[in-house]
């Protein structure tokens, strides 16, 4: 700072001496001369300067001489210095012009960068006469600290984070070429174990729970002499053809599948609900259940209390161990039982409500296992609207995938089988959620692995907005995209809005503003990520703010969870600082060099009430800031 200091003595020293300095032709000019004008200093004379309280005394200036600096300094800086609204307004401009041009600079260019800001600020103020001339310095000096400091965060931040990119990128290329992945995401390794199953695989996948794997692997490398674990590919299907003519068409796509992408290396067995089904599901790994094949809730709770208990050893074999993945395959609208054509559907028979049942009761089931000492069971629930016949003779593909249940449509029997096999062996973000799928996939049409894992990535959080912003810089070479940096600079900002008390924001949740943990990730398809997560937190006045959406999802957590497990230990509950959920927003660029924004659902556990008001507060908030963002883009073309 005193270096600096200096040179601004010197900076502002020589510019005064040269006299009048002109415009210099820069891109800062335009926010700096809009800014003046807007604050009355009028280039004509100073007489025409009026301040915007009534009470000011419009001769006040024509009174000030410099020669008598020292006596009026301070009451004519007390009323020419700027606001700390203005400073705040001038700073962000300014911020995003240095941020904007800076973004592969070295400091000699920052440097540069002030120089102008210094010339254009003297140069404007010039024109107020002399008078004003040392009020210039003054503001000037103001201006110049924030701006230093705000160059010196900059490039400090910036620091860290182009280390952290040339780290993960190395991180990214090692794990490419050992044909693992780096996070959990691309699940090559859990614990520092392959739990790719089969051989010779190009890409990772795994039949039944992340978890197991990890058992199956401590125990293979207990080297005690005891023979390794051989656990065969096996999946045990539970469906009924006669029931359900769509699940035929599904199913004889998806056995061809498997086989293909296990090397004919798997076992397949199939049976109706009402068949002898082996006890532990002939130890296949996943169990996929066809939900129009049951009754109701209590054919699925007995049909997994056959297939998921553990089977003695046989004759000296080893243990069998029951499935740790199961999919359900439910239908489109059994959480919209109120809308058309969904009310129709269930009006007589109250089929859709009956499936929304399977659909909670294998949700409870896999939670109620984590704390009782049983295996883990991760879970999927994927919901078709009706199958279709065939999946046309097109040349691409119309997979569209969503968290939850809000497609309508039909789909493809070959569409079908390809987003089961991606949800049964491919796919970390389908463990323990809820996805429906639309749209066809002609035979012949092959998706590209980074094309599945991008349509999967939705259900991380799960993702409630995502906005498209454009292509990035084109500059390829760059580490750091000034598009992008741009873009992730301003979400901040809008994130500061809800800091301190929030005012005017809408918000009736306090919440906690923190920088996202979420790096880039080849597997997510993303280059760079940025972005803050807006963090609810309890409030003392509790359920007086519940709204009634809210209160009914209260409600739906209660009827659900309830029934199975009621006995958990409530003292437990209590001691475990509550997740009350959050609104993560990440800034990313695709490896299509594509810039989007994307919002999730974080901070969240089973116990966690979604706040839907404040969500939509913040949703719709998001979505003017980056429209505008986008529309300045397309104003000044860059
Ligand atoms: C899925 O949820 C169950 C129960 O909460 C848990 O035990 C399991 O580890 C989860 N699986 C994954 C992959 O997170
Ligand atoms: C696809 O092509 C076959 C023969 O080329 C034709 O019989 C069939 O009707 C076509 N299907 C669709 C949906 O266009």
């Amino acid at each position: 700072m005193m270096l600096h200091l200096f040179s601004l003595a010197v900076l502002f020293g020589e510019l005064t001496s040269k006299g009048v300095v002109g415009f210099a032709p820069t891109s800062l000019n335009a926010p700096l001369i809009k800014w003046t004008t807007t604050k009355g200093f009028s280039s004509q004379s100073t007489r025409r300067y009026q301040s915007n309280d009534e009470d000011e005394e419009p001769e006040l200036l024509e009174k000030l001489m410099p020669e008598e600096e020292v006596d009026w300094r301070t009451e004519f800086s007390e009323r020419m210095k700027f606001s700390d609204q203005e400073m705040e307004e001038l700073r962000a401009k300014l911020k995003e012009e240095i941020v904007d041009a800076s973004i592969n600079a070295d400091l000699e260019e920052i440097a540069k960068l002030k120089q102008q800001l210094a010339e254009e600020a003297i140069a404007s103020k010039k024109r107020m006469g002399d008078a004003s001339k040392l009020n210039a310095q003054y503001g000037k000096q103001n201006l110049m600290e924030k701006i230093d400091q705000m160059s010196a965060e900059f490039l400090g931040s910036n620091e860290e984070f182009r280390e952290a990119t040339k780290r993960i990128a190395a991180a990214d290329q090692m794990a490419a070429t050992s044909g693992r992945g780096v996070d959990w995401g691309s699940w090559g390794t859990v614990g520092g174990l392959d739990v790719v199953v089969g051989e010779s695989t190009d890409m990772p996948r795994l039949l039944g729970s992340v978890d197991s794997a990890r058992r199956r692997g401590e125990i293979s490398s207990d080297a005690d002499g005891d023979k390794p674990v051989v656990s065969e590919n096996r999946i045990l299907v539970i469906s009924d053809e006669q029931k359900d003519k769509g699940v035929k068409r599904v199913m004889a796509e998806l056995s061809g599948l498997l086989d293909k992408a296990f090397e004919s290396d798997i076992k397949i067995d199939t049976y109706t609900p009402a068949s002898n089904i082996p006890m532990g599901g002939n130890s296949a790994q996943v169990a996929l259940i066809f939900a129009s094949s049951l009754n109701d809730r209590s054919s699925l709770e007995s049909l997994l209390g056959r297939v998921l208990k553990r089977t003695a050893p046989v004759a000296g074999g080893p243990a069998g161990v029951p499935p740790s993945h199961v999919v359900i395959v439910s239908s489109l609208g059994t959480e919209r039982t109120n809308k058309m054509p969904y009310s129709i559907q269930n009006m007589f028979t109250g089929k859709l409500d009956k499936l929304r049942e399977i659909e909670q009761s294998i949700v409870s089931i896999s939670r109620g296992r984590s704390d009782g000492g049983k295996m883990p069971l991760d879970y999927t629930i994927v919901k078709f609207g009706d199958v279709a016949n065939d999946d046309g003779n097109g040349s691409g593909e119309s997979i569209e995938i969503r968290p939850g249940d809000h497609l309508d449509g039909e789909i493809g029997p070959n569409a079908a089988a390809n987003v089961l096999l991606q949800a049964i062996a491919f796919q970390p973000y389908a463990r323990n959620s809820t996805l429906c799928a639309i749209g066809s996939l002609p035979s012949g049409v092959s998706v590209e692995t980074s094309v599945w894992n991008d349509k999967f990535v939705c259900l991380s959080g799960p993702e409630i907005l995502r906005i498209e912003a454009g292509p990035g810089a084109k500059d390829d070479d760059k580490i750091l995209d000034p598009k992008f940096e741009q873009l992730a600079a301003y979400i901040k900002e809008w994130s500061t809005a809800y800091e301190g008390d929030r005012k005017g924001t809408g918000l009736t949740t306090p919440v906690l503003v923190r920088n996202s943990r979420k790096g880039p990730s080849e597997f997510d398809g993303v280059i760079s990520r940025e972005g803050v997560r807006i963090l609810f937190q309890t409030t003392n006045t509790g359920d007086r703010y519940k709204t009634a959406s809210e209160d009914k999802a209260a409600e739906k957590e209660r009827n659900s969870g309830g029934s199975v497990k009621k006995s958990s230990d409530p003292a437990k509950i209590i001691s475990k600082a509550r997740k009350e959920g959050g609104v993560e927003i990440l800034v990313e660029k695709t490896k299509d060099g594509q810039l989007r924004v994307r919002a999730r659902r974080c901070n969240m556990d089973h116990k966690t009430i979604v706040k839907e008001m404040s969500e939509e507060v913040i949703l719709s908030s998001l979505k003017k800031a980056v429209k505008a963002w986008v529309e300045a883009r397309g104003v000044t073309g860059f």
